[in-house]
């Protein structure tokens, strides 16, 4: 018998009833000092039939929160306001993770608290523009490069908000090494130009993805700490490298040695991005050999079929979940869903976001 996505889940010490996964989504609802609010606690509380939600994107630090009102957890005020989510989910009888991103180049102050600094393995500037609420879309500013110091207060960050996390009742915590931001900054050549130990070699370049893990490994446990990667992703600049399909295979690997959670991997191809590399998923995931989460463009059926063919353990949807809250009741009674309003992704308020209707 082949797994369906409605059979159970041993992750770690936590039985998920089901194997859907709700995609972490920042959706820019914290208050304008980034505190999580009562709205997202009501959020997360509706979607707690979820096999495990992650959360949005939460900075860890003040130098991580480039984007306008999104959560951060460096202060009692936001890990106190982030246990009531964790609260509201727990009640409900659900599990939830917290995705930790420190935004690094992808930033512009007006986003940020009083003080906080763009920083970057190496120096550069993102092409494009950023919103911010006092002046809509901006230029992106340069990111400074990181002092050795400023490396090392980053690491700490991460491991302080994972500590927070788990204060604040969280199951665990994933660690965002995807999509062009600080981790994936360093782990990119096009965007880590370092000559230190810090770069060059993927040994180099993955030494703050893997510091960071084995930190929080230390202080929280191997259980509680996950990570998600984009190979072959060209979210915010990222180029392709030559080598990546190695560097990535070898990164699952020094991953798996730390017997992570689970390693969760991201296709933005049904998003209009290059698909990742042919094999990279699986290679990565023989490579980690622990639970593997897919991830990009699914719905019930394809999630079946790659559940069926063996291809992880769990499958994430993001999209399809923003707009209906009962998700999986509904792929269990094959209804029809709502779709989702793409101009309220990241509005403040609940419209767009706690009204989608349930089921009945
Ligand atoms: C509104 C929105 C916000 C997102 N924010 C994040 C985020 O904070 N962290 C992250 O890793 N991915 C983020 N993503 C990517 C999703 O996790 C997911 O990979 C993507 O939506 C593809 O899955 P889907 O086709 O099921 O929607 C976001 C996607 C959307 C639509």
């Amino acid at each position: 018998m082949y797994p369906t996505l409605f059979s159970s889940f041993d992750l770690g010490r936590l039985t998920l009833p089901n194997r859907m996964v709700m995609a972490p989504m920042t959706r820019s609802r914290a208050d304008q000092d980034h505190t999580p609010t009562a709205l997202m606690a009501e959020y997360y509380g509706q979607r707690a039939s979820g096999g495990l939600l992650i959360t949005e994107g939460v900075a860890p630090t003040a130098n991580g929160c480039g984007y306008a009102r999104i959560p951060g957890i460096w202060s009692e005020e936001q890990t106190d306001a982030w246990a009531q989510i964790a609260d509201a989910v727990h009640a409900k009888g659900g599990r939830i993770a917290m995705q930790l991103m420190h935004t690094g180049r992808v930033g512009h102050p007006h986003n940020m608290p009083e003080g906080a600094r763009i920083l970057a393995p190496s120096q550069s500037t993102l092409s494009g523009e950023m919103y911010t609420d006092e002046q809509g879309p901006q230029p992106y500013p340069a990111a400074e490069e990181m002092e050795e110091a400023e490396i090392q207060a980053a690491i700490a960050g991460f491991v302080q908000a994972g500590k927070n996390a788990i204060e604040a009742g969280f199951d665990l915590v994933e660690i965002h090494g995807a999509n062009g931001y600080l981790v994936d900054q360093f782990l990119s050549p096009c965007t880590n130009l370092r000559a230190d130990a810090w770069g060059g070699s993927i040994e180099n370049r993955a030494r703050f993805a893997l510091q960071v893990a084995q930190s929080l490994v230390a202080a929280i446990g191997a259980d509680k700490v996950a990570i998600r990667l984009s190979p072959g992703g060209v979210f915010n600049d990222i180029q392709p490298w030559p080598e990546q399909e190695d560097d990535f295979v070898w990164l699952a690997g020094e991953l798996g040695k730390l017997e992570l959670a689970y390693l969760h991997l991201v296709d933005h191809s049904a998003m209009g991005a290059p698909p990742p590399p042919e094999g990279i998923k699986q290679a990565m995931r023989r490579a980690f050999d622990g639970p593997l989460i897919l991830s990009g463009g699914y719905n019930a059926q394809s999630a079946e079929a790659d559940l069926a063919a063996g291809k992880g353990e769990l499958v994430a949807f993001g999209r399809p979940w923003i707009s209906n809250p009962d998700l999986p009741e509904r792929y269990q009674a094959e209804s029809p869903l709502n779709d989702p309003d793409f101009s309220t992704f990241y509005t403040p308020g609940a419209k767009g976001y706690t009204d989608y209707p349930s089921m009945g």
